[in-house]
C-alpha cells in the first residue's frame, strides 16, 4: 500500500476513533451499543495498518529532522493507548495502582491526539482527487473489514476462555456490586474530591431557596427507582435507590431547565420535561448513600454515564436557560 495512502488512512481513522470515543460517553440510549462496536472497529483497523506504518516509521526514522520527537511520542501514546484499552476489553486487569486501563486508554488518545496534531502538520500529506477512486474507497473497505474482522476474533477469544471481558455491558464497562452498594467503587470526575457532610446540618436549597428541605423530608418522599449508574471509568451496578422525584420538589416552578449543583461547586443541567426521571435520592439498596456515593442526597439520572449524577447536591433551581448550555463534559 502506497504511503501517502497508509498515512491519510490512518488520519481518518484516528479523527472517526476520537469521534466515537467521544460519543460512547455522551449516548445514552441503545445506540451506544453501535457506537462501542464500531470504535472498537475503527480502533482495530488502525492496528490492521500498523505492518505499512511500520515500514513508513522505519524509512523516517532514518532520516533525522525536525519532528522526530513528536512522531515517537505520538507513537508511544498511541501504542500505550491501544494496548490500555485491549487490557481493558479482557477485563483480566481491571486496575493498575489507581488507575483503570479505560482511564489510561482515554488520557493517553486525548493526549496522542494533541501531538498526532503536530505530526500531520510536520509530515504534512496532501489528499488528491484521486484519493476517492472506486478503488480507494474498496481499500478503505478493506481496512474496515480487517478491523471488524479483529472485533469478532477478539470476541470469539473472550467468550471461547471465559475471559472476564466477555460480559461486558454494551458501554464496555463490567458489573461492579449490583445490590451491593458497599462494593460500588467510589470514583470522582476529575478534580472532584470526596466531602464529608454533616447530614443533621446539611440541607437542600430548591428555587433559589425558597424551598429548604432537611434530609427527613427528603427521606418522607419515599419514592424509588432502580437504575444502572454507568460509569466512565469502566464499570456499572444496577441499585434500588430511594428519596425525591424531581417533579415533587419542584413542582409548580416553570422553566426550561433544571440546574443541580454540588457543594463542590460541580453542576449538571437538565430539561425541566425529564424532571419525573430524575431521583434525588438519599437511600441507596435499603441503607444511607455514604459519603463517597455522595451522602446526604445525590442524583440519579437513569440511562446516563456517571458524570450526570451529581453527588453532594446542595441546591436544585430551574431557570430558563436550554439544558444544553453548558460545557459537554464537566471542567472540573
Ligand atoms: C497511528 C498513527 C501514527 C503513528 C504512530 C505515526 C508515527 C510515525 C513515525 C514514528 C514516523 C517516523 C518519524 C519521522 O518521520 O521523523 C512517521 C513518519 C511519517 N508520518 Fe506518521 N504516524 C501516524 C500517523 C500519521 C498520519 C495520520 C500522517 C499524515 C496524514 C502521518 C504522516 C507521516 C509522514 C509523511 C511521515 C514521514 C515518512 C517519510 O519521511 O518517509 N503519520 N510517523
Ligand atoms: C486516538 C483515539 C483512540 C483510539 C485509537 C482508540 C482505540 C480503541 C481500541 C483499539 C479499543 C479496543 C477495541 C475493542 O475491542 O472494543 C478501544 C476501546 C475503548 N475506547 Fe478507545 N480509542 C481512542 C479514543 C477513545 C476516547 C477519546 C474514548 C472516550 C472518551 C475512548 C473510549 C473507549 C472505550 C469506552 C472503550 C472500551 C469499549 C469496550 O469495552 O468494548 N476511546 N479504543
Amino acid at each position: 500500500m502506497a504511503e501517502r495512502r497508509t498515512n491519510l488512512a490512518l488520519l481518518g481513522l484516528l479523527v472517526l476513533a476520537f469521534v466515537t470515543g467521544v460519543a460512547s460517553w455522551l449516548v445514552g440510549s441503545a445506540l451506544v451499543r453501535w457506537i462501542v462496536l464500531a470504535h472498537g472497529v475503527v480502533g482495530l483497523g488502525i492496528v490492521a495498518l500498523a505492518p505499512w506504518k511500520r515500514t513508513i516509521a522505519r524509512r523516517g526514522l532514518a532520516r533525522r529532522r525536525p519532528g522526530r520527537a513528536s512522531a515517537i511520542t505520538f507513537a508511544a501514546l498511541i501504542v500505550t493507548s491501544i494496548v490500555a484499552a485491549m487490557i481493558h476489553v479482557t477485563g483480566i486487569v481491571r486496575s493498575v495502582g489507581t488507575f483503570s486501563p479505560l482511564g489510561i486508554h482515554v488520557a493517553t488518545a486525548i493526549a496522542a491526539i494533541a501531538v498526532g496534531g503536530a505530526h500531520v502538520v510536520q509530515r504534512p500529506v496532501r489528499p488528491r482527487t484521486t484519493d476517492l477512486s472506486r478503488r480507494n474507497l474498496l481499500r478503505s473497505g478493506a481496512v474496515l473489514g480487517a478491523g471488524a474482522a479483529g472485533w469478532l476474533a477478539l470476541a470469539g477469544v473472550l467468550r471461547a476462555t471465559g475471559a472476564p471481558g466477555a460480559d461486558r455491558r454494551a458501554t464496555g464497562s463490567f458489573e461492579t456490586g449490583s445490590g451491593d452498594p458497599a462494593r460500588m467503587p467510589v470514583t470522582q470526575w476529575l478534580n472532584d474530591s470526596i466531602q464529608e457532610l454533616d447530614p443533621a446540618s446539611w440541607r437542600l436549597h430548591v428555587l433559589n431557596g425558597a424551598r429548604s428541605y432537611p434530609v427527613d423530608d427528603l427521606v418522607a418522599f419515599d419514592d424509588t427507582l432502580r437504575a444502572t449508574l454507568d460509569c466512565t471509568g469502566g464499570w456499572y451496578a444496577e441499585q434500588e435507590w430511594r428519596g425525591a422525584r424531581l417533579d415533587r420538589l419542584l413542582e409548580g416552578a416553570g422553566g426550561e431547565s433544571i440546574l443541580v449543583r454540588s457543594v463542590t461547586g460541580y453542576s449538571r443541567r437538565f430539561a425541566r420535561s425529564e424532571a419525573s426521571a430524575l431521583l434525588l435520592a438519599t437511600h441507596v439498596g435499603g441503607v444511607p448513600l455514604s459519603a463517597g456515593h455522595g451522602a446526604p442526597a445525590r442524583l440519579v439520572v437513569p440511562g446516563r454515564r456517571g458524570f450526570w449524577w451529581v453527588k453532594w447536591v446542595t441546591a436544585i433551581d430551574v431557570n430558563g436557560e436550554p439544558w444544553w448550555w453548558q460545557p459537554p463534559f464537566p471542567l472540573t
